[in-house]
């Protein structure tokens, strides 16, 4: 940035939707020595720390519901510049989450995982998103987040 130049406003940065599926709003509590003792709050965080720091903004978010999940990949065709999806548990389970990212027009899909689902039991191992993903990143906690917002900047 040039000295006489103004920060850009959030609102200009391109917006990278991050979405969070079931029992993860209990990150920190739920099986630490699986996924970590980070909560998601500060997940997101350093997400937005990480994106501010690559230009991007980011739309954070979590459910359990999973048509809440679609309706927010539906919301997001022709509004943002890339996706991040932890879909958790509906990762090995939802046909209709992988048919709404399927949807999406030229925004990057990029799939994570905090823990290693191909060390972990077998259900885990097939993933109904990775078929329509960009890229996997899993195994390194929420790392991977970051990795992923690198990706698509
Ligand atoms: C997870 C892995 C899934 O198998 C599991 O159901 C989760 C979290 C992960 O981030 O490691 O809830 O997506």
């Amino acid at each position: 940035m040039r000295g006489n130049e103004a920060p850009r406003a959030l609102a200009d940065l391109p917006l990278i939707l991050i979405i969070n599926g079931p029992n993860l709003n209990l990150l920190g509590e739920r099986e630490p020595e699986i996924y970590g003792s980070q909560t998601l709050a500060g997940l997101q965080a350093d997400c937005e720390q990480a994106a501010q720091g690559l230009g991007l903004a980011v739309d954070f978010r979590q459910s359990n519901h999973e048509g809440e999940l679609i309706g927010w990949i539906q919301e997001s065709r022709g509004r943002t510049a890339g996706v991040i999806v932890n879909a958790a548990g509906l990762t090995h389970t939802s046909v209709a989450l992988r048919d709404a990212l399927s949807m999406l027009d030229g925004q990057p899909v990029l799939e994570v995982h905090l823990s290693n689902i191909y060390r972990r039991e077998r259900f885990r191992h097939r993933s109904m998103i990775s078929g329509v993903a960009d890229g996997v990143i899993c195994g390194v906690g929420g790392h991977g987040y970051e990795l992923a917002l690198a990706a698509i900047a």
